[in-house]
Protein backbone atom coordinates (compact mmCIF):
# COMPACT_ATOMS: atom_id res chain seq x y z
CA UNK A 1 0.00 0.00 0.00
CA UNK A 2 1.69 3.19 -0.96
CA UNK A 3 2.37 5.97 1.83
CA UNK A 4 1.05 8.73 -0.12
CA UNK A 5 -1.57 8.64 -3.03
CA UNK A 6 -2.85 12.20 -3.81
CA UNK A 7 -4.95 12.87 -6.60
CA UNK A 8 -5.73 16.44 -8.43
CA UNK A 9 -4.80 18.36 -5.33
CA UNK A 10 -5.59 22.20 -5.81
CA UNK A 11 -5.18 24.82 -2.85
CA UNK A 12 -5.61 28.41 -3.85
CA UNK A 13 -4.88 32.06 -2.01
CA UNK A 14 -6.89 34.36 -4.34
CA UNK A 15 -5.68 34.48 -7.50
CA UNK A 16 -2.80 32.61 -6.39
CA UNK A 17 -2.80 28.55 -7.42
CA UNK A 18 0.03 27.14 -4.98
CA UNK A 19 -1.07 23.76 -5.72
CA UNK A 20 -2.86 23.43 -9.08
CA UNK A 21 -3.83 19.88 -9.55
CA UNK A 22 -0.86 17.86 -7.84
CA UNK A 23 -0.74 13.99 -8.22
CA UNK A 24 1.80 12.36 -5.98
CA UNK A 25 2.31 8.53 -5.02
CA UNK A 26 4.77 8.19 -2.30
CA UNK A 27 5.61 4.68 -2.15
CA UNK A 28 6.38 2.58 1.73
CA UNK A 29 10.45 2.84 2.33
CA UNK A 30 11.08 5.15 -0.29
CA UNK A 31 12.87 8.44 -0.38
CA UNK A 32 11.25 10.80 -2.48
CA UNK A 33 12.70 14.69 -3.14
CA UNK A 34 10.20 17.35 -3.69
CA UNK A 35 11.81 20.28 -6.01
CA UNK A 36 11.14 23.20 -7.14
CA UNK A 37 11.83 26.94 -7.26
CA UNK A 38 10.57 29.33 -4.58
CA UNK A 39 7.25 29.78 -4.10
CA UNK A 40 6.60 26.28 -6.40
CA UNK A 41 4.23 24.67 -4.05
CA UNK A 42 6.27 22.90 -2.13
CA UNK A 43 5.04 24.01 1.74
CA UNK A 44 1.67 24.20 0.51
CA UNK A 45 1.75 20.45 -0.53
CA UNK A 46 2.93 19.38 2.88
CA UNK A 47 1.10 21.28 4.51
CA UNK A 48 -1.84 19.54 3.44
CA UNK A 49 -0.40 16.33 4.04
CA UNK A 50 0.05 17.09 7.21
CA UNK A 51 -3.73 18.16 7.27
CA UNK A 52 -2.85 21.77 8.40
CA UNK A 53 -4.47 23.51 5.97
CA UNK A 54 -7.20 21.58 3.46
CA UNK A 55 -7.44 21.33 0.00
CA UNK A 56 -9.59 22.63 -1.80
CA UNK A 57 -10.10 20.35 -4.45
CA UNK A 58 -8.80 17.14 -4.90
CA UNK A 59 -8.01 13.61 -2.84
CA UNK A 60 -5.38 12.34 -0.55
CA UNK A 61 -4.81 8.99 1.09
CA UNK A 62 -2.05 8.09 3.82
CA UNK A 63 -1.78 4.58 3.67
CA UNK A 64 -5.08 4.02 2.51
CA UNK A 65 -7.05 6.50 5.05
CA UNK A 66 -8.47 9.65 3.42
CA UNK A 67 -6.64 12.58 4.86
CA UNK A 68 -9.72 14.81 6.28
CA UNK A 69 -12.83 13.24 5.26
CA UNK A 70 -11.29 10.41 7.45
CA UNK A 71 -10.75 12.01 10.68
CA UNK A 72 -7.27 11.98 13.00
CA UNK A 73 -6.56 8.66 12.14
CA UNK A 74 -5.25 9.26 8.50
CA UNK A 75 -2.52 10.93 10.38
CA UNK A 76 -1.55 8.05 12.41
CA UNK A 77 2.42 7.05 11.98
CA UNK A 78 2.71 10.55 9.90
CA UNK A 79 5.29 12.94 11.02
CA UNK A 80 6.94 16.05 10.18
CA UNK A 81 7.25 19.95 10.10
CA UNK A 82 6.94 22.77 7.73
CA UNK A 83 9.55 25.30 7.67
CA UNK A 84 10.98 25.66 11.13
CA UNK A 85 9.12 23.52 13.64
CA UNK A 86 8.27 25.62 16.72
CA UNK A 87 9.27 25.03 20.97
CA UNK A 88 8.27 26.60 23.41
CA UNK A 89 11.22 28.82 23.67
CA UNK A 90 12.01 29.49 27.59
CA UNK A 91 11.82 25.51 27.79
CA UNK A 92 14.83 23.14 27.29
CA UNK A 93 14.78 20.89 23.91
CA UNK A 94 14.00 17.44 26.23
CA UNK A 95 11.00 18.81 28.18
CA UNK A 96 9.59 20.17 24.91
CA UNK A 97 9.80 16.51 23.57
CA UNK A 98 8.35 15.34 27.03
CA UNK A 99 5.54 17.75 26.37
CA UNK A 100 4.71 16.81 22.69
CA UNK A 101 5.00 13.05 23.81
CA UNK A 102 2.71 13.16 26.67
CA UNK A 103 0.24 15.67 24.31
CA UNK A 104 0.67 12.32 22.01
CA UNK A 105 -0.61 9.46 24.93
CA UNK A 106 2.98 9.28 26.31
CA UNK A 107 6.07 7.69 25.56
CA UNK A 108 9.29 6.17 27.44
CA UNK A 109 11.76 8.33 28.88
CA UNK A 110 14.31 6.18 26.92
CA UNK A 111 12.53 6.82 23.45
CA UNK A 112 13.55 10.99 24.52
CA UNK A 113 16.71 10.13 25.23
CA UNK A 114 16.73 7.75 21.55
CA UNK A 115 15.15 10.53 19.45
CA UNK A 116 18.04 13.06 21.18
CA UNK A 117 20.77 10.95 20.37
CA UNK A 118 19.58 9.59 17.33
CA UNK A 119 19.42 14.06 16.12
CA UNK A 120 22.85 14.68 17.78
CA UNK A 121 21.18 17.04 20.64
CA UNK A 122 22.16 15.20 23.79
CA UNK A 123 24.47 17.41 24.86
CA UNK A 124 22.10 20.03 24.18
CA UNK A 125 18.95 18.81 25.46
CA UNK A 126 18.89 20.33 28.68
CA UNK A 127 19.54 23.71 27.14
CA UNK A 128 16.56 26.06 26.62
CA UNK A 129 15.49 26.24 23.24
CA UNK A 130 15.50 29.94 22.69
CA UNK A 131 19.34 29.61 22.83
CA UNK A 132 19.71 27.19 20.14
CA UNK A 133 20.87 27.85 16.65
CA UNK A 134 18.37 27.21 14.09
CA UNK A 135 20.67 23.86 12.87
CA UNK A 136 19.93 22.92 16.35
CA UNK A 137 16.08 23.91 16.36
CA UNK A 138 16.01 21.52 12.87
CA UNK A 139 17.53 19.00 14.64
CA UNK A 140 14.71 19.42 17.32
CA UNK A 141 12.03 19.56 14.64
CA UNK A 142 13.81 15.55 13.57
CA UNK A 143 13.72 14.40 16.91
CA UNK A 144 9.91 15.71 17.53
CA UNK A 145 8.89 13.97 14.98
CA UNK A 146 10.79 10.66 15.46
CA UNK A 147 8.92 10.08 18.50
CA UNK A 148 6.50 8.42 17.44
CA UNK A 149 8.29 6.30 15.28
CA UNK A 150 6.67 7.23 11.90
CA UNK A 151 5.57 4.82 8.99
CA UNK A 152 5.81 8.52 7.12
CA UNK A 153 7.95 11.41 7.46
CA UNK A 154 7.54 14.85 5.73
CA UNK A 155 10.56 16.86 5.89
CA UNK A 156 10.34 20.64 4.07
CA UNK A 157 13.91 22.03 4.31
CA UNK A 158 15.36 19.59 6.98
CA UNK A 159 18.95 20.60 6.52
CA UNK A 160 18.82 24.34 6.31
CA UNK A 161 21.10 25.74 8.59
CA UNK A 162 22.75 22.44 9.19
CA UNK A 163 26.88 22.52 9.13
CA UNK A 164 28.00 20.26 6.24
CA UNK A 165 28.81 17.51 8.71
CA UNK A 166 24.75 17.63 9.87
CA UNK A 167 24.02 17.49 6.17
CA UNK A 168 25.90 14.25 6.24
CA UNK A 169 24.35 12.83 9.12
CA UNK A 170 21.23 13.86 8.37
CA UNK A 171 21.16 11.92 5.30
CA UNK A 172 22.89 8.49 7.26
CA UNK A 173 19.81 9.03 9.27
CA UNK A 174 17.23 9.05 6.74
CA UNK A 175 18.63 6.26 5.24
CA UNK A 176 18.53 4.45 7.74
CA UNK A 177 14.97 5.18 8.19
CA UNK A 178 13.80 4.78 4.78
CA UNK A 179 15.86 0.96 4.96
CA UNK A 180 13.58 0.13 8.46
CA UNK A 181 10.64 0.68 6.06
CA UNK A 182 9.63 4.46 6.63
CA UNK A 183 8.80 6.37 3.84
CA UNK A 184 10.03 10.19 3.26
CA UNK A 185 8.96 12.75 1.19
CA UNK A 186 11.72 15.49 1.77
CA UNK A 187 12.05 19.21 0.35
CA UNK A 188 14.68 20.87 -0.54
CA UNK A 189 17.13 23.04 -2.18
CA UNK A 190 19.98 21.68 -2.08
CA UNK A 191 20.22 19.53 -4.78
CA UNK A 192 23.39 17.54 -4.39
CA UNK A 193 21.58 16.62 -1.02
CA UNK A 194 18.65 15.69 -2.22
CA UNK A 195 20.58 13.67 -5.36
CA UNK A 196 22.48 11.74 -2.42
CA UNK A 197 19.78 10.11 -0.86
CA UNK A 198 16.50 10.70 -2.81
CA UNK A 199 15.25 7.31 -4.81
CA UNK A 200 13.19 9.43 -6.83
CA UNK A 201 12.10 13.09 -7.32
CA UNK A 202 9.27 15.37 -7.86
CA UNK A 203 9.45 18.19 -9.26
CA UNK A 204 6.75 21.28 -8.69
CA UNK A 205 6.44 24.44 -11.18
CA UNK A 206 3.80 27.19 -10.16
CA UNK A 207 1.70 24.43 -8.56
CA UNK A 208 1.98 22.11 -11.04
CA UNK A 209 4.39 18.48 -11.19
CA UNK A 210 6.25 19.13 -14.11
CA UNK A 211 8.45 15.89 -13.42
CA UNK A 212 8.03 12.87 -11.52
CA UNK A 213 10.41 10.00 -12.11
CA UNK A 214 13.48 7.53 -10.40
CA UNK A 215 16.69 8.46 -10.16
CA UNK A 216 17.65 6.47 -12.84
CA UNK A 217 14.73 7.99 -15.47
CA UNK A 218 16.80 11.51 -14.34
CA UNK A 219 19.75 10.29 -15.40
CA UNK A 220 18.36 8.75 -19.06
CA UNK A 221 15.99 11.84 -19.77
CA UNK A 222 18.41 14.85 -18.31
CA UNK A 223 19.83 16.93 -20.59
CA UNK A 224 23.79 16.27 -20.95
CA UNK A 225 25.71 17.16 -18.00
CA UNK A 226 28.80 19.34 -17.30
CA UNK A 227 32.03 18.71 -16.30
CA UNK A 228 35.38 20.70 -15.46
CA UNK A 229 38.56 19.34 -16.42
CA UNK A 230 42.47 20.16 -16.46
CA UNK A 231 44.48 18.43 -17.55
CA UNK A 232 48.47 17.95 -18.25
CA UNK A 233 47.97 19.72 -21.99
CA UNK A 234 44.56 21.36 -22.27
CA UNK A 235 45.40 22.44 -25.87
CA UNK A 236 45.93 18.78 -26.72
CA UNK A 237 43.25 17.91 -25.08
CA UNK A 238 40.97 19.94 -26.73
CA UNK A 239 41.70 18.61 -29.98
CA UNK A 240 41.17 15.25 -28.54
CA UNK A 241 37.57 16.40 -27.79
CA UNK A 242 37.10 17.65 -30.82
CA UNK A 243 37.26 14.42 -32.19
CA UNK A 244 35.43 12.50 -29.77
CA UNK A 245 31.56 11.73 -30.75
CA UNK A 246 29.39 13.06 -27.70
CA UNK A 247 31.72 15.46 -25.99
CA UNK A 248 31.84 19.09 -26.48
CA UNK A 249 34.93 20.94 -25.05
CA UNK A 250 35.57 24.77 -24.71
CA UNK A 251 38.31 26.60 -22.13
CA UNK A 252 36.80 27.71 -19.34
CA UNK A 253 37.66 31.57 -17.81
CA UNK A 254 38.70 29.72 -14.55
CA UNK A 255 41.24 27.79 -15.94
CA UNK A 256 40.71 24.27 -17.45
CA UNK A 257 38.08 23.04 -19.89
CA UNK A 258 34.75 22.58 -19.73
CA UNK A 259 32.94 19.39 -21.07
CA UNK A 260 29.45 18.67 -22.15
CA UNK A 261 29.20 14.49 -22.33
CA UNK A 262 26.24 12.56 -23.94
CA UNK A 263 26.16 8.98 -23.98
CA UNK A 264 28.96 6.87 -22.74
CA UNK A 265 31.53 9.53 -24.45
CA UNK A 266 33.17 10.20 -21.28
CA UNK A 267 34.80 7.13 -21.01
CA UNK A 268 35.69 6.84 -24.35
CA UNK A 269 37.25 10.57 -24.24
CA UNK A 270 39.37 9.50 -21.10
CA UNK A 271 40.42 6.76 -22.98
CA UNK A 272 41.65 8.71 -25.58
CA UNK A 273 43.35 11.38 -23.81
CA UNK A 274 45.29 8.59 -22.05
CA UNK A 275 46.52 6.83 -25.00
CA UNK A 276 47.65 10.65 -26.26
CA UNK A 277 49.97 10.74 -22.79
CA UNK A 278 47.39 13.55 -21.16
CA UNK A 279 47.43 12.92 -17.89
CA UNK A 280 43.79 14.28 -16.09
CA UNK A 281 44.48 15.86 -13.09
CA UNK A 282 40.76 17.05 -11.87
CA UNK A 283 37.30 15.84 -13.14
CA UNK A 284 34.32 17.01 -11.36
CA UNK A 285 31.05 16.90 -12.17
CA UNK A 286 29.69 20.35 -12.35
CA UNK A 287 26.28 20.35 -13.59
CA UNK A 288 24.63 17.10 -12.39
CA UNK A 289 22.12 15.04 -14.53
CA UNK A 290 19.80 16.20 -12.10
CA UNK A 291 20.25 19.75 -11.87
CA UNK A 292 20.27 20.60 -15.36
CA UNK A 293 17.17 18.93 -15.46
CA UNK A 294 15.92 20.85 -12.66
CA UNK A 295 17.09 23.87 -14.65
CA UNK A 296 15.85 23.16 -17.79
CA UNK A 297 12.36 22.54 -16.21
CA UNK A 298 12.14 25.31 -13.98
CA UNK A 299 13.59 27.89 -16.36
CA UNK A 300 17.14 28.33 -16.00
CA UNK A 301 19.02 28.61 -12.99
CA UNK A 302 18.00 32.02 -12.66
CA UNK A 303 14.53 30.83 -11.66
CA UNK A 304 16.38 28.84 -9.18
CA UNK A 305 16.60 29.72 -5.52
CA UNK A 306 20.27 29.97 -4.84
CA UNK A 307 21.92 30.74 -8.60
CA UNK A 308 25.20 28.97 -7.99
CA UNK A 309 28.07 30.90 -9.86
CA UNK A 310 29.33 27.31 -11.52
CA UNK A 311 25.63 26.68 -12.75
CA UNK A 312 26.03 29.93 -14.50
CA UNK A 313 29.27 30.02 -16.08
CA UNK A 314 28.50 29.56 -20.51
CA UNK A 315 27.81 26.05 -21.20
CA UNK A 316 29.68 24.37 -24.04
CA UNK A 317 27.36 23.94 -26.61
CA UNK A 318 25.30 20.58 -25.84
CA UNK A 319 26.69 17.36 -27.51
CA UNK A 320 25.26 15.13 -29.55
CA UNK A 321 23.54 12.03 -27.48
N1 LIG B 1 -0.84 31.50 3.57
C1 LIG B 1 -0.67 31.96 2.34
N2 LIG B 1 -1.31 33.06 1.89
C2 LIG B 1 -1.15 33.51 0.65
N3 LIG B 1 -0.36 32.92 -0.28
C3 LIG B 1 0.31 31.83 0.10
C4 LIG B 1 0.20 31.28 1.43
N4 LIG B 1 0.99 30.18 1.49
C5 LIG B 1 1.58 30.05 0.29
N5 LIG B 1 1.17 31.03 -0.56
C6 LIG B 1 1.57 31.19 -1.96
O1 LIG B 1 1.52 29.92 -2.57
C7 LIG B 1 2.61 29.72 -3.45
C8 LIG B 1 3.37 28.47 -3.03
O2 LIG B 1 4.02 28.74 -1.79
P1 LIG B 1 4.86 27.64 -1.02
O3 LIG B 1 5.24 28.22 0.29
O4 LIG B 1 4.10 26.37 -1.02
O5 LIG B 1 6.12 27.49 -1.98
P2 LIG B 1 7.49 26.67 -1.75
O6 LIG B 1 7.67 25.80 -2.95
O7 LIG B 1 7.49 26.04 -0.42
O8 LIG B 1 8.56 27.85 -1.82
P3 LIG B 1 9.97 28.02 -1.04
O9 LIG B 1 10.96 27.25 -1.83
O10 LIG B 1 10.23 29.48 -1.11
O11 LIG B 1 9.81 27.51 0.37
C9 LIG B 1 3.42 31.00 -3.39
O12 LIG B 1 3.03 31.83 -4.46
C10 LIG B 1 3.01 31.62 -2.07
O13 LIG B 1 3.13 33.02 -2.10
MG1 LIG C 1 8.68 26.24 1.26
Amino acid sequence: MSAIRANGLVKRFEATYALDGVDLVVEEGEIRGLLGPNGAGKTTLMRVLLGLVRADAGSAELFGRPLHSGGPEALEQVAGFVEEASFYPYLSGRVNLELLAELDGGVGDSRIEAVLATAGLTDRAGDRVNGYSSGMRQRLGIAASLLRQPRLLLLDEPTSGFDPAGVREMAGLIRELSAAGTAVLLSSHQIGEVEAICDCYTVLRSGKVVWDGTAQQVRGAAPAPSYALSTSDDRRALEIAARSPDVAAVPSPTGGLELTVGGDGLDTFMFALGDARVAARRLEMVVSPLESMFFALTGGPQSGPAPSERASTPQPAAAGR
